[in-house]
């Protein structure tokens, strides 16, 4: 890993319109107490929950180059078409207010009984929330949205149907894996591995990382949901952001790290070894995990821990992504592991 080739993706990177917006770079934290617990490599995290702007997370630095895109289209209204209790509902929301845009959130899921987590935040966001009950649904009321703000004279962002969507979090991240190499190097830490919470977005701009930094550091990405061929879509989200950079590095499925083993039931349902997870970095840390995304991840990293994969001199990363608002839509089920603990 030459600083040339560091030089040379940063140059490239700083070619594509972007608007400041996350607190970068995010603090790099060694978890000296987890890992005395676990008794296995050195765990490094990644503090991406601190990225600022409503409360933070992994999103903020995607929407730089989402946002960018939009604003340079001349966008007044940014329409977005997610889950119920998304994180990035919230950043999204957050961030366009902080460029003067309004945003309407068109949401996929049942009414809920409360207000709370993220839904909650979008509220005092001042999002336009509107519910759809399935994809359908959010599709046509995404397009009538568009309409209706362009009845009115505004000029309305899609950021669901944008190639930006997907390719912001994989430059993001793809920038993100070069300032954490930079914060490790000085310390002397080249990490066996970085774990993260991952639908195959974020996780494309760090295989990237890897393709073109010729690396020998594993990313292993853990999926919160079976929505989507993580690996496949991985690929595909990394080769389209190497062709926009000019890249010659490319990204095969068969190079892409990424179980679904701690989803558990379903999408957004709290497993007992997430649980677990997040209790463990709550305690020894006082880092605060979730319930839907981190957690789940950090149960693998710590499955592959228990499991000897990691020898006391290596060094491991954990990418917290953030997601914390889930914690308050969930509080009976983690009050009742916390007591059980
Ligand atoms: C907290 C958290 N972590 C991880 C992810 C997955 O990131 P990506 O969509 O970049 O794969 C999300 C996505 O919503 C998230 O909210």
């Amino acid at each position: 890993m030459t600083p040339d080739r560091f030089a040379a993706l940063r140059k490239r990177i700083a070619a594509i319109p972007r608007i400041p917006l996350a607190l970068r770079p995010t603090p790099m934290v060694e978890a000296k107490r987890l890992a005395r617990q676990l008794g296995g490599p050195r765990i490094f995290v990644k503090r991406d929950d601190l990225t600022g702007i409503a409360l933070g997370g992994n999103k903020l630095r995607n929407l730089e180059f989402r946002l960018a895109h939009a604003v340079a289209q001349g966008a007044d209204t940014i329409i977005v078409g997610l889950d119920l209790q998304s994180n990035s509902a919230r950043q999204t929301t957050g961030a366009a207010n902080s460029l003067g845009l309004r945003t309407v959130l068109v949401l996929e899921g049942a009414p809920p009984a409360a207000l709370q987590g993220n839904l909650l935040l979008d509220h005092l966001l001042g999002a336009d929330v509107r519910l759809a009950r399935d994809a359908a649904e959010q599709r046509a009321m995404l397009d009538a949205a568009a309409d209706e703000v362009r009845a009115a004279g505004g000029r309305p962002y899609m950021m669901s149907d944008d190639p930006m969507f997907e390719m912001g979090s994989a430059l993001a991240y793809l920038d993100a894996t070069l300032e954490m190499l930079e914060q490790l190097a000085p310390q002397g830490v080249a990490p066996r591995a970085f774990y993260l919470s991952s639908g195959g977005k974020g996780q494309a701009g760090m295989a990237l990382a890897r393709a073109a930094l010729g690396a020998d550091f594993a990313v292993r990405g853990v999926t919160a949901s079976r929505r989507h061929d993580v690996p496949t879509r991985t690929a595909a989200i990394a080769n389209r952001t190497a062709e926009k950079l000019g890249l010659d590095a490319r990204v095969s499925p068969d190079d892409v790290i990424n179980t679904d083993a701690f989803v558990g039931l379903d999408y957004g349902i709290p497993t007992e070894a997430g649980n677990e997870a997040l209790l463990l970095f709550a305690r020894h840390e006082g880092v605060l995990l979730d319930p839907v995304y981190t957690g789940k991840a950090a149960a693998c990293l710590i499955a592959d821990i228990r499991a000897g994969l990691f020898g006391a001199e290596d060094a491991v990363v954990f990418v917290h992504t953030g997601g914390m608002p889930a914690i308050f839509t969930w509080s009976e089920a983690l009050l009742a592991a916390a007591r059980g603990q």
